[in-house]
């Protein structure tokens, strides 16, 4: 097959599992009318789908090791389409659980699945681009993003479609999702044994560089310190990137809202309706840049880091997320200084996506990249979780969100020396 078709199916996969993740904020008001649950109810939803789809890649990479993508993606498409579709069947508020079977545990199921086989693919089929190509299988997560935020909130307020109610939103958009994600699958075909492009040749190694030798197995892999070093930076990142965008938007009206009543001199409550309605536009603004920066990133560091190697493109990311979250909580109050801080933190988790698979590649070789990186990715999952729960416990004690981002600027820190000390392992002799 023309090697542009497995990159078409990461583009029509990674969007798929964006409309999934990356668009959740924009239900809970809705559902929160409707069934009166709480926030926290209703985000424990989607806390449960992070973590599931995330321990699920590490499966999805095995099957995709052992039977191809195809299978893979195609089974976890329909799955999650149709865990999503099943949302719109709630009709009363005892049944919360529900929401976590349909959304959390079947929709994140099948997204893991359908989220991790183009990644451990595309690249194959372009060894002389291969984080460029990385990119193209997760851009996805940003234009889903992009798409989902705008489009459900429209179908939403349609007196033909939603009118005011989430769920019929549920049932289109997972109908859209099952015919996507099984398009992808179809896309996805792992290349012959040796394939190269045509005209390609593999680059001389240097002088003086150790020979080539084979790629690691898995069993290999996960004996390296290599490998949980890179698992505990991408904890790290992902954490402080998964609790900015829970929060971000809440964050900024809290802070705006302060800022805005002291000016005026009146208590927070006191504000008119048309201010609070304003700080939340602007709010969302910012969550917009960041989205923005996430996608962007995915492609263009790919390019970049085809040409430098991953390594510097890491350090400079993890240390300018330090600064980035050591600033968020005071830049809060301000909307232009919130939004360039909106942006780097989102180009900096972004480009994780890219950088990881890429260099579990570069570092192990592509014969088991699914199972080691299906493994990789299971610390998002995890930090995604502990991140959401963490996030809310802490504004429950101190009613900001100050102390979360110092946690996670401490631990983004850590990763930076993770990184910096991590060498690539030594090839095996074949
Ligand atoms: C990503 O954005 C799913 O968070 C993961 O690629």
């Amino acid at each position: 097959m023309p090697r542009w078709v497995p990159l078409l199916g990461g583009v029509l996969g990674s969007t798929t599992c964006g409309l999934l993740l990356y668009a959740f904020s924009v239900f809970i008001k809705p559902l929160r009318g409707e069934f009166g649950w709480s926030a926290t109810e209703v985000q424990l939803a989607y806390a449960i789908a992070v973590l599931v789809f995330g321990l699920m890649t590490f499966p999805a990479g095995k099957l995709s090791d052992r039977f191809g993508p195809r299978p893979v993606v195609v089974i976890g498409g329909a799955i999650l389409g149709i865990g999503f579709y099943m949302v719109s069947t709630i009709n009363s508020p005892e049944q919360l659980s529900l929401l976590y079977l349909y959304y959390g545990i079947i929709a994140g199921f099948g997204g893991g699945l359908v989220y991790l086989p183009p990644i451990s693919t595309a690249p194959k089929w372009w060894p002389d681009r291969r984080a460029l190509a990385t990119g193209l299988t997760v851009v996805g997560l940003g234009l889903g993003s992009f798409i989902m935020g705008p489009l459900a909130t429209s179908l939403i307020n349609n007196p033909n479609i939603g009118g005011g109610s989430a769920l019929p939103v549920f049932k289109y958009v997972g109908i859209a999702m099952f015919i996507m994600a099984i398009v992808a699958g179809l896309c996805l075909q792992n290349p012959p044994p040796g394939y190269k492009p045509a005209g390609w040749n593999p680059p001389a190694p240097k002088a003086g560089a150790p020979r080539a030798g084979r790629d690691y197995t898995f069993g290999e892999t996960i004996r390296t310190i290599q490998f949980w070093m890179l698992y505990f930076a991408y904890f790290c990142g992902s954490f402080a990137g998964l609790m900015v965008i829970g929060v971000i938007a809440a964050h900024g009206i809290n802070e705006m809202t302060k800022e805005a009543a002291a000016l005026a001199g009146v208590a927070v409550g006191d504000l008119p309706k048309e201010v609070t309605a304003a700080i939340a536009m602007q709010a969302a603004i910012a969550t917009s840049c960041l989205n923005a920066a996430n996608a962007l990133v995915r492609v263009l560091i790919g390019a970049i880091a085809d040409k430098t190697g991953t390594r510097i493109c890491f350090l400079v990311t993890f240390v300018l997320q330090v600064v980035a979250m050591l600033v968020l909580f005071p830049v809060g109050k301000q909307l232009f200084i919130l939004c360039v801080v909106a942006i780097i933190i989102g180009w900096n988790y972004g480009a994780m996506f890219t950088l990881f698979p890429a260099t579990c590649l570069q570092y192990f070789g592509p014969t088991a990249q699914g199972s080691n990186y299906g493994l990789l990715f299971t610390s998002w999952g995890i930090a995604g979780f502990v991140a959401n729960l963490i996030a809310g416990r802490m504004f429950d004690i101190f009613g900001t969100y100050m102390m979360s981002f110092v946690i996670a600027a401490a631990l983004v820190a850590a990763g930076v020396i993770a990184l910096a000390i991590t060498k690539p392992p030594a090839r095996l002799s074949a």
